[in-house]
C-alpha cells in the first residue's frame, strides 16, 4: 500500500472560482479517487491562499477586515468544491497557526544556514498611502511603445517587460498619487545556493519532459535571489525579528500544503513527520497550473531541502482552459464562475468533459460549448446510463430485481474485467483522456451486445423468459463494470448507480466480482440530457455578472495583445486564395458567400461579414486575398461556412482584405 499527500493548488482568498480553476481541482480529484479506489493511503490536501496586498486591498474597499473577507470567501470555495465534487480530506488557510509556526521555522532553518540575506533596495512608495507598491498596483506609460495604463511589471500592448521604476509617468493604482522612490531593507533567499541540488532534482523524474526543459532556460538565465519580504501595511505574517515586515505571500503560500496536512493530522491523529520529514517513504504530489512552475519546481523544493524537510515526488503541471477556442472572457460570457455553472448545470458533465480532454502534458484545454452538449449526451447518456436503463425495467418487472445465478457470457465480461489494467495505467499516469477512451469503447461493445440479444423481442416471446433474465443480467453486469471504471470521474452517478444495484461503494478490486443471485433496486434515470438551453442560459448569466466590473477596464484587457509562442502560431494554416465567386446571401443583411479557389481544383465555401465594404461583390471576383485554411467548418443560418478571410478595419464600411503582392499564387502558404 502506499501513502500518498496529494494536492491541488491554493486558490486566492480574493475571488470567486471559475471554471478554470475547476479543471485543476478536478484532474486532481480523479486522481486521488482513483488511488483512494486502489486501496492506497491517499490524502488530498487544500487550502484557501489568503495573504497579501491584493486581499489587503479588496478587504479594504468592501470596509472589512482581511479576516472577515477571507472567511467568507473560505465559504464559498468549499460550497463550489463540495458542488462540484471535489473530496478534499482537508480545507485550510494559510492565515493560520500551523501555518506561522512552519513558516518561521523554514526560515529559520534557512536563516541559520546562510540561505537568507538583508539588502537595502529602491522601490517606489505611495507617499498618500503611506505604502510601498507591489508592480501591479503602478500604472503609467510603456517605456517602449508608449501605450497609457500599462503596469509595472509588463506592457500588454507591445509584450515589453521592464521594472516599474522605468515606467513614463507613473501613477499608484491604489490611491492615483505620483510614486516616490524610497529604499527599504528587503531579505532574500539565496536561490543560487541551491543551483547543483536543483539542477539534479529537475532531472530526476520529479516533472514532465516539458517542464523540465522549460526549465533548463530559467537555468541558463542563471539563479537569482528571491525577494521574500514586504513592507508594512501588509496582510500576512511579521518576520521573527524585523518589526514590519512580513513574508512575501509565495513564501507561506506553498507551506500552507504542509499547514493544511498538520491541521489534518491533529484531527486524525497522523504523524506529520512521516509524510514531511527528509527521507520519508510517502509520495508527495502537487498539482498546479503551468502559471506557477517557478514557485513549485525552483523556490519550493529549495525552500524545503534548506529546511531539511523532504522535496516532492512529482509536480504535475496543467494546461490553461480556453472556451470555444479562446480565453475565457466577460464580454462573450465565458468567463464562467463555478457557481454560475452549478446554477444551471450537473457537475458530472463538467468533470466528464475535462476527464475526456484531460492528457498528461501541459497544453490547454477547451471547452467547445456544443461539443461539451454534444459528447455529454452521446458518451454518458446515450452509452452508459443508456445500458442500465435497456436492462433494468425487465429485471423488475419480470423478475421481482433479481439477476440470474450466472453470467450468460462469460467471456464477454472477463474482456470487460481484463481492460481495467490497461485502464489503471492511463489513470495513474493522469492520461485520464485515454481512460475515457477506453471505457467508451466498452460501453459500445456493451449496447452492442444488447443490440444483437434485442431483450425487447425476447420479451414478447413465451418460454423465454430464462433467456431474458440472462441477457439482461449480463448487461447490468456489464454496466456495473462501466461505472466502477468511471468512479474517479463521476463520484455521484456512480454512487446513484451504486444505490440502484444495491452495493456497497466499490474499489477497483469490486469490479471484477460479478452480481449473480443478486437483487437490484428500482431504476431512476441516472443522468439527464444536457440542455442546451441551458448553457445557453449559464453563458447569458456569465454576461451579466460583469456589470460590477467597469467595462472598459475588460474591454482594454482583451483588446490588448498577448504575447504567443512560435508553434501556436504555426497552427494557422494562412493560404492565398482566389476569390473566384462572390455573392449576396439572401436574408442575410452582413454577409457575402465567397468561393475561394485554393488551387489545385480545392475550392471553399466561406461567409464573410463584409458586405457593407463591399456591396458589389462581384468586383471581387478573381483578386487574391489570405485565408485561414484550418478553421474548424462552422454551421450558420445559411450553410457551412469552411474558412476565414483576413481583412482590417474597425468594421461596417471600414473593412479591408488582405491582397498578397504580385507574384503570390492560390494555394500558396503564408508563413
Ligand atoms: N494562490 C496561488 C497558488 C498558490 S499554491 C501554493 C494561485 N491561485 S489561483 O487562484 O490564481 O489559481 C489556483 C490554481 O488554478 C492554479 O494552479 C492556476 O494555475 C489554476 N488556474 C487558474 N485559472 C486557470 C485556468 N483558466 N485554467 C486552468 N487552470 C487555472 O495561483
Ligand atoms: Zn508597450
Amino acid at each position: 500500500m502506499r501513502k500518498i499527500l496529494v494536492t491541488s493548488a491554493l486558490p486566492y482568498a480574493n475571488a470567486p472560482l471559475h471554471i478554470g480553476h475547476i479543471v485543476e481541482y478536478t484532474q486532481t480529484d480523479i486522481w486521488a479517487r482513483f488511488q483512494k479506489m486502489r486501496g492506497n493511503r491517499c490524502w488530498y490536501i487544500c487550502a484557501d491562499d489568503a495573504h497579501g496586498t491584493p486581499i489587503m486591498l479588496h478587504a479594504r474597499q468592501k470596509g472589512i477586515p482581511p479576516e472577515e473577507l477571507i472567511r467568507q470567501m473560505s465559504e464559498e470555495h468549499q460550497a463550489d468544491f463540495r458542488d462540484f465534487r471535489i473530496g478534499f480530506d482537508n480545507y485550510h488557510s494559510t492565515h493560520s497557526e500551523e501555518n506561522r509556526e512552519l513558516a518561521e521555522l523554514i526560515y529559520q532553518r534557512n536563516l541559520e544556514a546562510g540561505h537568507i540575506v538583508a539588502r537595502t533596495i529602491t522601490q517606489l512608495y505611495d507617499p498618500q498611502e503611506g505604502m510601498f507598491l507591489p508592480d501591479r498596483f503602478i500604472k503609467g506609460e510603456c517605456p517602449k511603445c508608449g501605450a497609457a495604463d500599462q503596469y509595472g511589471d509588463s506592457c500588454e500592448v507591445c509584450g515589453a517587460t521592464y521594472s516599474p521604476t522605468e515606467l513614463k509617468n507613473p501613477y499608484s493604482a491604489v490611491s492615483g498619487a505620483k510614486p516616490i522612490e524610497k529604499e527599504t531593507e528587503h531579505l532574500f533567499f539565496r536561490l543560487q545556493d541551491f543551483e547543483e541540488m536543483l539542477r539534479e532534482w529537475t532531472r530526476g523524474g520529479h516533472l514532465q519532459p516539458e517542464v523540465a526543459n522549460k526549465l533548463d532556460e530559467w537555468f541558463e538565465a542563471g539563479l537569482r535571489e528571491w525577494d521574500i519580504s514586504r513592507d508594512a501595511p501588509y496582510f500576512g505574517f511579521e518576520i521573527p525579528g524585523h518589526p514590519g515586515k512580513y513574508f512575501y505571500v509565495w513564501l507561506d503560500a506553498p507551506i500552507g500544503y504542509m499547514a493544511s496536512f498538520k491541521n489534518f493530522c491533529g484531527k486524525q491523529g497522523l504523524d506529520f513527520d512521516e509524510y514531511w520529514a527528509e527521507g520519508s517513504d510517502a509520495e508527495l504530489f502537487h498539482f498546479i497550473g503551468k502559471d506557477i512552475i517557478y514557485f513549485h519546481a525552483l523556490f519550493w523544493p529549495a525552500m524545503l531541502h534548506g529546511a531539511g524537510f523532504r522535496k516532492p515526488t512529482t509536480i504535475h503541471a496543467h494546461g490553461f482552459l480556453t472556451v470555444n477556442g479562446q480565453k475565457m472572457s466577460k464580454s462573450r460570457g465565458s468567463f464562467i464562475k463555478a457557481r454560475t455553472y452549478l446554477e444551471h448545470l450537473n457537475p458530472e458533465y463538467l468533470r466528464y468533459y475535462f476527464a475526456a480532454k484531460l492528457g498528461a502534458g501541459v497544453d490547454d484545454i477547451d471547452l467547445n460549448l456544443e461539443d461539451f452538449v454534444q459528447r455529454v449526451n452521446s458518451d454518458l447518456v446515450g452509452k452508459v446510463v443508456n445500458i442500465a436503463s435497456r436492462n433494468a425495467g425487465f429485471i423488475t418487472k419480470r423478475f421481482g430485481g433479481r439477476l440470474s445465478t450466472e453470467l450468460a457470457e462469460p467471456a464477454l465480461f472477463d474482456e470487460f474485467v481484463a481492460a481495467g489494467d490497461s485502464i489503471a495505467g492511463h489513470y495513474e499516469k493522469r492520461e485520464f483522456s485515454r481512460a475515457v477512451r477506453e471505457i467508451m469503447k466498452l460501453a459500445d461493445r456493451a449496447n452492442q451486445y444488447i443490440d444483437e440479444k434485442e431483450p425487447w423481442v425476447v420479451a414478447k416471446q413465451e418460454g423465454r423468459d430464462r433467456e431474458l433474465q440472462d441477457i439482461c443480467s449480463m448487461g447490468i453486469n456489464l454496466f456495473k463494470v462501466l461505472i466502477g471504471y468511471l468512479r474517479p470521474i463521476l463520484p455521484g452517478t456512480a454512487e446513484a448507480s451504486e444505490a440502484f444495484l444495491q452495493i456497497e461503494p466499490q474499489q477497483w478490486s469490486d469490479i471484477a466480482t460479478p452480481l449473480l443471485d443478486h437483487e437490484i433496486g428500482k431504476f431512476k434515470p441516472l443522468m439527464t440530457r444536457v440542455d442546451p438551453k441551458k448553457v445557453e442560459a449559464m453563458v447569458e448569466a456569465s454576461k451579466e455578472d460583469m456589470t460590477a466590473k467597469p467595462q472598459k477596464e475588460e474591454a482594454k484587457k482583451e483588446a490588448a495583445t498577448s504575447t504567443i509562442e512560435y508553434e501556436e502560431f504555426a497552427k494557422v494554416d494562412l493560404r492565398i486564395a482566389r476569390i473566384a465567386r462572390a455573392e449576396l446571401v439572401e436574408g442575410a443583411d452582413k454577409l457575402l458567400r465567397l468561393t475561394l479557389d485554393l488551387g489545385n481544383g480545392e475550392t471553399r465555401n466561406v461567409f464573410a461579414g463584409i458586405k457593407a465594404a463591399y456591396p458589389e461583390p462581384e468586383k471581387l471576383e478573381g483578386r487574391l486575398t489570405v485565408m485561414v485554411a484550418n478553421l474548424a467548418p462552422r454551421k450558420m443560418k445559411f450553410g457551412v461556412s469552411e474558412g476565414m478571410v483576413l481583412a482590417a478595419g474597425p468594421g461596417g464600411k471600414e473593412i479591408y482584405l488582405l491582397s498578397p503582392d504580385e507574384g503570390a499564387q492560390p494555394g500558396m502558404k503564408v508563413k
